[in-house]
């Protein structure tokens, strides 16, 4: 009797030692599986796959900051001398390889979103889209004309195609991708080149990591299309389609 009570807990401390081993190892397989579960979820909850970025204290500063760029004199010029070419022929290609899949045409009523200087809208021109038009906080007439594209300058269903590559400079996507799906005709296709593998410009107001978030936010269209692209630092291209208004 004596000898066994002394015993008994050595003949214990194998077994504790293998119940305390076996809950930390569950423990660890338990937060190893939630902490999966967990980002699962969140890469595919649509408002985590776009993060507005911090930083802009009021809508009046994120519009000088994005005038800071699109005004400066220097890159002006070169815009509109050095790259011009270049770009026009790269925006032509993207352009020319949309009317062979008829997303399309030459008598397409056309708008081309934050374009700048506007090489996109020559271009468009220049694959026979002849009524083609640009937007931009600063104009280039005739090319682009003054326009913000939270509150689109033109009455709802007036163009039958609609281009962007500057999703990315939207400080509400909301009412970017409201705004084309206002105005575009019913039947109208709307193509956005966005990055989702690396991050844009420091000019950028949201970040975007899937196309899940446009999918939501683009609910009076269907998705047509998504393809990698080569454009400009921008690796996708989205394709999709207003609605036609239901018949009741
Ligand atoms: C990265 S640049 C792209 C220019 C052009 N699309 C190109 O590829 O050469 C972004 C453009 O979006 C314009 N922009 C930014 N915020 C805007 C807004 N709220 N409404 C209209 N244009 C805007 C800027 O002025 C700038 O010209
Ligand atoms: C843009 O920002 C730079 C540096 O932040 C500043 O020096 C410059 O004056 C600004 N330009 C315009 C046109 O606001
Ligand atoms: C569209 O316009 C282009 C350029 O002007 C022209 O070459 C082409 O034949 C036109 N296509 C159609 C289908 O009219
Ligand atoms: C234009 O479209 C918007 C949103 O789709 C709608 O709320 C508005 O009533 C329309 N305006 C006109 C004049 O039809």
């Amino acid at each position: 009797m004596t000898t066994t009570i002394p015993n008994l807990p050595l003949l214990l401390k194998p077994i504790f030692l293998f119940l305390l081993f076996s809950l930390s190892f569950l423990l660890f397989l338990h937060s190893h599986s939630h902490h999966h579960r967990k980002t699962t979820f969140q890469s595919a909850s649509p408002s985590n796959d776009l993060r507005i970025r911090p930083g802009y204290s009021s809508y009046s500063a994120y519009i000088e900051r994005q005038l800071n760029k699109t005004l400066n004199p220097k890159l002006r010029k070169i815009w509109t001398t050095r790259d011009w070419e270049r770009k026009v022929h790269v925006f032509a290609d993207f352009f020319y390889s949309l009317k062979q899949r008829n997303l399309l045409f030459n008598d397409s009523k056309a708008l081309s979103i934050g374009a700048r200087v506007g090489q996109e809208v020559e271009a468009l021109k220049r694959v026979g889209v002849s009524d083609s038009v640009g937007i931009d906080l600063v104009p280039y007439p005739p090319l682009v004309v003054k326009g913000d594209f939270h509150a689109q300058p033109f009455n709802n269903d007036t163009f039958d195609f609609e281009f962007s590559n500057v999703f990315d400079h939207a400080l509400y996507p909301s009412m970017f991708v409201g705004e084309i799906q206002r105005t575009l005709k019913p039947g109208g296709v709307c193509v956005l080149h966005v990055s989702l593998s690396r991050r844009a410009d420091k000019y950028s107001a949201n970040d975007l990591f899937s196309v899940k978030p446009l999918l939501a936010l683009f609910k009076d269209s269907e998705l047509v299309e998504v393809r990698g692209v080569d454009g400009f630092g921008l690796d996708t291209e989205v394709v999709f389609r207003k609605m036609r208004k239901n018949i009741i």
